[in-house]
């Protein structure tokens, strides 16, 4: 019997053929994908990168419940238009802490991946107050709402536990003193030695300007201004694997 007189085995019997296939296709994909695992290149890390701290993190946890990766995506693509508007272009390493990512696929306004540092604090609080009032031609909600409402801060450890089990490298430390380095991010005359020590590139502010209390506003906006600002890219050729 030849070679090819074997071959009629598999086109008389589905069951063997279906079998012929399920190991054509694992051992395909095994060639695929085990490499994967072995290559040091395909995890690549960027120096700076650090967790998010609580009070950036209750930033996020609005910046979602409110829809803003509707209208702005948070990931610069390596083409040189975004990169002239943007900067440097998205690295994976920057949202590895992130759960869930906010990449986004819908751009109504700007990208946001790098607009931590791009205006102050109160252009952000005049802008979420009335999108407008900054910018005459803008099609962005009204936000003022953020500043009556307090922070929600009752499980903001819990979260920290959480993003932990997901491989987020908090410490038990970050956990412990989730509640109070909250309060003091917001906090121009705290001690936040431990938060700074902990969290290196912290910015510390009264974001929304009313220091009586520490508001959804000042959460976003901490949020907002420690996007982008944890690689220095100074160091890294921006056009690059330009397209
Ligand atoms: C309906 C779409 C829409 C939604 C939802 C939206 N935005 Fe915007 N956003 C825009 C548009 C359009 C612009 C550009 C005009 C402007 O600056 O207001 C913009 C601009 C911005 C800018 C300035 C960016 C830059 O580089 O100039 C920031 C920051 C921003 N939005 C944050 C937010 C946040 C935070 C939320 C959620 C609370 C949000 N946006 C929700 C449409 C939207």
């Amino acid at each position: 019997m030849s070679l090819f007189e074997k071959h009629a085995v598999f086109e008389k019997n589905s069951i063997v053929l279906l079998l012929g296939i399920l190991i054509a296709v694992a051992i395909g994909g095994l060639v695929e994908i085990v490499p994967l695992f072995y290559l040091k290149g395909t995890i690549e890390t960027a120096d700076g990168v650090r967790p998010a701290t609580p009070l950036e993190l209750a930033g996020r946890n609005v910046y979602i419940r409110e829809g803003c990766y509707l209208c702005h995506s948070q990931m610069i693509r390596p083409m040189r238009d975004e990169i002239e508007r943007y900067g440097h272009f998205s690295l994976a390493a920057e949202s590895q802490y992130d759960h869930p990512f906010q990449w986004g696929s819908k751009r109504t306004g700007p990208d946001l991946a790098r607009v931590g540092g791009k205006y102050s604090d109160a252009w952000h609080v005049a802008h979420l107050t009335d999108p407008r009032s900054v910018v005459p031609a803008s099609v962005m909600p009204t936000y003022a709402f953020l500043k009556e409402a307090p922070v929600r801060s009752v499980d903001i450890a819990d979260h920290l536990k959480v993003l932990k089990l997901e491989g987020v490298p908090y410490t038990d430390e970050d956990i412990a003193n989730a509640g109070a380095d909250m309060a003091a991010q917001a906090d121009p005359n705290a001690d936040v030695k431990g938060l700074t020590s902990r969290y290196p590139k912290t910015t510390v502010a009264d974001f929304d300007g009313n220091p009586a209390k520490v508001s959804e506003m000042d959460a976003l906006i901490a949020y907002l201004q420690s996007l982008g600002t944890f690689v220095d890219f100074s160091t890294y050729d921006d056009k690059a694997n330009l397209r």
